[in-house]
């Protein structure tokens, strides 16, 4: 059995397929994509079926990742079953998938940064959405992400005794 993650923000465009792209590179960098998969959504569907906003490919791209063949999708109701790690970028996304989590689900919901551990409680806990802002903004985005997704995997490897 495999531990799943799901990755949300608004569109699915721009931060969670970055955050899918980076954790997927380095879950296979490591080994373990056996054993962890990885998926991203938006709790938006206005982008479904899109790649990646260009900008966000752009800037992934530059730092070494390619995420041009990700394809933009909805939150769905079976993610709640499907997914063991459900990770939003903000509080309006958190709030959003809170609302549509069945009272049965088992697995983690919470803020990416700080489930990824990298937040203290001064910092915001928030990937802010880079949608609308220029080229500096999905640089500090990626950035954020980078050091997440490294959190994140030695936490998940912990829980599940990965490695
Ligand atoms: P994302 O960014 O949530 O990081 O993918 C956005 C993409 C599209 C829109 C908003 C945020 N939009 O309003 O279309």
């Amino acid at each position: 059995m495999s531990v799943n993650v799901l990755f949300v923000c608004l569109g699915n465009i721009c931060r969670s397929p970055t955050a899918h792209g980076l954790f997927q590179a380095k879950v296979n960098a490591a080994n373990l994509h056996h054993k962890i998969t990885v998926d991203s959504a938006g709790t938006g569907g206005w982008h479904s079926g899109a790649a990646p906003d260009k900008r966000a490919q752009k800037i992934a791209q530059s730092r070494g990742y390619d995420i041009s063949h990700l394809q933009a999708r909805q939150v769905k109701p079976s993610d709640f079953n499907d997914f063991d790690y459900i990770l939003a970028m903000d509080n309006e996304n958190l709030i959003n998938l809170q609302q549509q989590k069945p009272s049965d689900y088992k697995g983690v919901l919470g803020l990416f940064l700080v489930e990824a551990g990298v937040v203290s409680g001064t910092e915001s806990s928030e990937v802010p959405d880079p949608y609308y802002g220029g080229e500096e903004h999905f640089e500090y985005v990626i950035d954020l992400i980078d050091q997440a997704v490294d959190g994140l995997l030695q936490r998940i490897c912990d829980e599940h005794r990965l490695n």
